[in-house]
């Protein structure tokens, strides 16, 4: 086997690892209980109390402050990795956009399918099975490509940056968040947290910016890590609240581990060993 059939089989593996990940029952449930059912990322707080739901609101707010000058009716966004849908349907609500959104889990697209149409607006999502490591787009063809808190889960980032970049069209924004090591973390400090969600290891702010560099993308990063700590004891504390009403919609073994494993990302945030915050740039 050469090495590159090697890292391709490699990637698939762990693909088939993080579908299997977002479809479990235990996983689905926590996020729709306690991320509020739209958004899964880390959300942009106005105090240490607000709601996990409106604070993750924030961050696609912002995010979309970035693109608005791209956007209106008949421009065409790409969401890689849109989870539930909370972006696709914030993007087409505010800018009347059109929205490809790619995810790998079939769970997660049926829901984003199944509240696209109650909502009406089915006429501008449209909702695909795949992975961003394989984009079976036209280069040059999108307004924006989106990408919120995926990243992390990917093996080669490198690929995932260069195919998002390859389909945007010249003029376009590449906007996306990840949750990054801070540069002077041992991988070992991370991994008891990692464990719990299947990412080996994570990105870092200087990884992106030269590739993204090397891309020849202008490219900027606001640096919001300041609301890592807060969305991270938010996620314990509501876990270790609710647990009577928890029970009911996830096994016992699951919701130990994740009063185990919250409390780690609390204290990991809190010790500064991480970093998040929103890339933008323009082809
Ligand atoms: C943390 S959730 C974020 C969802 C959404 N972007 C949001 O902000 O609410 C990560 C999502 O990325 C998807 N994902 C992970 N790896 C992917 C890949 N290689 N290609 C497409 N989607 C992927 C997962 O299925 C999951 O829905």
């Amino acid at each position: 086997m050469t090495e590159n059939e090697q890292a391709a089989g490699d990637a698939s593996a762990h693909e088939e690892s993080t579908r299997h990940y977002y479809e479990t029952r235990d996983v689905d449930a926590f996020y729709d209980a306690v991320w509020g059912g739209e958004d899964i990322h880390v959300g942009v707080y106005r105090h240490a109390q607000e709601a996990i739901a409106d604070a993750s609101h924030r961050t696609v707010r912002r995010a979309g402050d970035r693109i608005a000058d791209l956007l209106g009716p008949g421009s065409t966004v790409l969401d890689l990795g849109s989870g539930y849908g909370g972006s696709s349907r914030a993007l087409a609500e505010r800018f009347g956009c059109r929205v490809v959104a790619l995810d790998l889990s079939e769970g997660h697209n049926r829901r984003h399918r199944a509240v696209n149409a109650r909502r009406g607006l089915d006429h501008l999502i449209e909702v695909e099975t795949g992975s961003l490591g394989d984009l079976r787009y036209d280069s040059d063809h999108f307004d924006a490509v989106w990408s919120l808190e995926v990243l992390c889960h990917v093996t080669d980032r490198e690929r995932a940056l260069r195919e998002a970049v390859r389909v945007l069209r010249p003029g376009g924004t590449l906007i996306f968040s990840d949750i990054m090591a801070e540069e002077s973390t041992p991988r070992e400090a991370l991994r008891p947290a990692l464990s719990r969600l299947g990412v080996r290891d994570l990105a870092t702010l200087p990884f992106y910016l030269s590739h993204l560099s090397r891309l020849g993308l202008r490219a900027a990063f606001d640096d919001l890590s300041e609301h890592l700590a807060t969305h991270y004891a938010r996620l314990a504390n509501e876990v270790a609240h609710r647990t009577d009403e928890l029970r009911s919609v996830m096994s016992p073994a699951y919701l130990d581990e994740l009063l185990a494993n919250l409390p780690l990302w609390a204290d990991i945030t809190q010790r500064g060993l991480l970093r998040w915050g929103l890339f933008h740039g323009t082809k």
